[in-house]
């Protein structure tokens, strides 16, 4: 079996929700302004990604540094570096993981559990190098970027192989046609409410959220950014100041004006379509970027 074979048993291991499941509770459980702010739902980009570069980044550069005895100090500070913003790393890959589906809550469990040991051992490490003890603090530094890598496969695998963090609104554009989409009179579209027409997609329709507003009409790719949701079935709310298509599943709210979030979980925008009105008739094509 490959190693990807081998997680996706795991992914499938349903005894793992119990001990999980409270856990996942306490997360979600935070304030929603903080959940938000760990998501990366103001950047407009997952943040966990982000942060996890500073202490991937330092424990590798420290292992290379310990390799040269001059230069184990820089290591020792390098260390220390990768610790402290494991932290911030560590909560917004929970706040992510808690609004997950069950195959990646069970692996980011799993992913959770070695990243905290590499961090217990990268804390020994500092308290070795502390006490002069330089050969232990080394090797328990090395023992720690064996399991962070290790755990780094992990979420690797979460992300490409399950998608999590992915934009699924960004894979349905793809399968969109590029030409001009005609979804039919003006005047047969609700008003400030979601409706959901079909765009032409190469081998099957894809599902389009419509939402009229008066004579200006703010087309989207129906999948949610954040897992798919059926945004056609959602509702138009002000969300922090801003008109808002707001996704029935967990929440998520994206700016009418230009599919940013406004709030998560989504952290990647809704994909926007481009509008023409043609004799009453609404027009929509996929943007520039995906033709
Ligand atoms: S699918 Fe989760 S917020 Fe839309």
């Amino acid at each position: 079996m490959s190693l990807m074979g081998f997680l996706d048993r795991i992914a499938d291991v349903t005894a793992f929700d119990k001990a999980i499941e409270p856990a996942r509770r306490a997360v979600q459980g935070m304030p929603s302004a903080v959940k938000d702010v760990l998501h990366g739902t103001w950047l407009g980009h997952p943040l966990h990604p982000v942060l996890v570069q500073v202490p991937v980044g330092s424990w590798v550069s420290a292992a290379l540094l310990d390799a040269v005895p001059p230069l184990r100090p820089a290591a020792t500070v390098l260390i220390g570096t990768g610790v402290a913003v494991s932290v911030p790393a560590a909560l917004s890959g929970a706040a992510d993981w808690s609004e997950q589906g069950a195959g990646v809550r069970r692996l980011g469990a799993l992913h959770a559990v070695m990243n905290t040991a590499a961090v217990g051992l990268y804390g020994g490490s500092l308290v070795a190098r502390a006490r002069g003890r330089g050969t232990l603090g080394r090797a328990l530094a090395y023992a720690g970027l064996g399991l962070a890598g290790s755990s780094a496969a992990i979420g690797g695998h979460m992300s490409y192989a399950q998608s999590s963090g992915a934009s699924h609104a960004a894979t349905a554009v793809r399968a969109l046609t590029t030409d001009w989409v005609d979804l039919g009179p003006l005047d047969d579209l609700p008003e400030g409410r979601p409706t959901m027409r079909t765009g032409k997609g190469g081998s099957m329709s894809v599902p389009l959220a419509v939402v009229r507003r008066g004579a200006r009409v703010d087309v989207f790719v129906g999948a949610c950014s954040h897992l798919s949701g059926p945004l056609d079935e959602g509702t138009v709310e002000t969300v922090r100041g801003s008109e808002c298509l707001v996704c029935p599943w967990h929440g998520s709210a994206f700016d009418l004006d230009d599919g940013e979030p406004r709030r998560g979980p989504a952290a990647n925008p809704q994909e926007k379509l481009e509008v023409r009105m043609d004799a009453g008739r609404v027009k929509a094509r996929v943007p520039s970027r995906h033709r």
